[in-house]
């Protein structure tokens, strides 16, 4: 079948993890994907779990030789705002050279990359020259609350020398790039408790604690005036950037075309950042709070004299190395509750983290690595860290004690979580190149 065809009956599925009504299209995604997996020659699995099911497919094993573990995962974000889509989410369209759906650039056009590389490599050798071990979750965008048991249970069967993972993006100008570095998060939700029910703003305004006030307050008292964060100790932990990160991080600022071509991908006339760092490392190197979220009150056209009963504000911290996500998290809560007047009550319930992950480009797998990119699309790879997350790359090397190799075939314009997310066919096609490239520079 074709390539493309292929892709598109992958991106029909909206396999929304967060969104419990979507669990059905979940798992015929994760049955689709199991049927693809065994159709190319793998020994395929499914396995139930409290949520979204886990799908492994391996090649027969052969002792002599070593192990490459291939992870990405199936489930996608919510398409929401869907006024934002110039054709419907899961209908997906090819047009100008990018294949346009939820989910094409995270992370189903990838683990396609992924298995028809490997399929292509099976056909024209009529082996692998690595054994191969899929792991395709389906929880990765709601922070893998089930994986870690999982990986636990399974941690024999999946023994490996490497973790090999399309997740991440390719460098500016859509050149090649490992990325030896990816941000580790923490998700925290608050809500502010006032009064027992909305209150007339005028009978009362003025003399009972407003929960959105409070929750504006808390929110504010997060950062300085130029972005720091300002609960203690939020950076105590942070690993310093080396020289040779600072000047490779100037190569890519160069590459990328410096701040203008920034401002142009985010659609913003200034940035705004930490003092002392440059755009790519406030982005790839430093840790951050981000409010995700923010609500209470009246909602509706006009206006409406209410003084809200309650507020609330989803957050999420960026984190990077050596920050524990436990740690940081303690030390937020700490800081916004020792803030919180007298006359609300403030609930914090925290969400999934995982921590920062961080491995060495020059080793000799992060050699293969970049020579199987550089073949597959005819430059030098240059080495970032991004800021994205995925949570359970920390994870993965406590259980199986092994590095995740990123390399990274998403286009710089992507819109991944976005409205109009797209992937460039040219990206999609280059990573079963790639693969295939891969699966004999691992071999060594
Ligand atoms: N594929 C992304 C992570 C990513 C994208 C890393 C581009 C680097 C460059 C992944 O699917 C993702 O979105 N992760 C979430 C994790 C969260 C929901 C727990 C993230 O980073 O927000
Ligand atoms: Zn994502």
């Amino acid at each position: 079948m074709d390539p493309l065809e292929e892709l598109k009956s992958f991106l029909r599925f909206p396999s929304i993890s967060t969104q419990p009504e979507h669990a059905p299209d979940l798992a015929t995604c994760a049955e689709w994907l199991w049927e693809k997996l065994t159709a190319i020659g793998l020994t395929a699995s499914l396995h139930s779990t409290p949520g979204s099911p886990v799908v492994v497919a391996r090649s027969a094993h052969d002792p002599k030789k070593r192990t490459v573990l291939i992870y990405g995962h199936y489930d996608v974000q919510p398409p929401e705002p869907l006024s934002g889509w110039t054709t419907p989410p899961f209908e997906p369209r090819i047009e100008n050279g990018h294949i346009h759906a939820r989910g094409a650039a995270d992370n189903k056009g990838q683990i396609l990359a992924h298995i028809l590389g490997v399929a292509e490599t099976f056909r024209e050798r009529g082996s692998l020259p690595v054994n191969v071990i899929f792991l395709i979750e389906g929880e990765e965008e709601i922070g893998s609350p089930n994986l870690e048991e999982f990986l636990r249970e399974h941690r024999a069967e999946l023994a490996c020398d490497l973790v090999a993972i399309s997740d991440t993006a390719m460098g500016p100008g859509n050149t090649a790039a490992l990325t030896y570095a990816l941000r580790g998060i923490a998700a925290m939700e608050l809500i502010v408790r006032g009064p027992a029910r909305d209150l007339h703003s005028g009978l009362f305004g003025g003399a009972v604690a407003n929960p959105a006030t409070v929750v504006a307050r808390l929110l504010a008292s997060l950062h300085d005036a130029d972005g720091r964060v300002l609960i203690p100790g939020f950076y105590d932990a942070v690993r310093p950037l080396q020289q040779w990160e600072r000047a490779a991080a100037a190569d890519l600022e160069r590459a990328a075309g410096g701040d203008e071509a920034i401002k142009e991908l985010a659609g913003v006339k200034e940035l705004f950042g930490e003092k002392g760092f440059t755009t790519i490392e406030r982005i790839g190197a430093r840790p951050t709070a981000e409010v995700n979220g923010i609500g209470g009150g009246y909602q509706g056209a006009g206006t409406k004299t209410v003084l809200p009963k309650e507020a609330f504000a989803k957050i999420t911290f960026r984190l990077v190395a050596d920050q524990d996500p436990a740690l940081i998290l303690a030390a937020a809560e700490e800081y916004l509750r020792a803030q919180t007047p007298p006359g609300v009550l403030l609930e914090i319930v925290t969400g999934h983290s995982g921590a920062a992950y961080q491995y060495d480009p020059n080793s000799p797998d992060g050699i293969a690595a970049r020579k199987a990119l550089k073949e597959a699309f005819g430059a030098e790879p240059l080495l970032l860290r991004d800021g994205g997350s995925i949570p359970i790359l920390a994870t993965l090397k406590e259980i199986l004690g092994v590095d995740s190799y990123l390399l990274g075939l998403a286009n710089p314009d992507c819109r991944i979580h976005s409205p109009n997310e797209n992937m460039l066919v040219e990206n999609f096609l280059g990573g079963i190149r790639m693969n295939k490239i891969l699966l004999q520079a691992l071999a060594r």
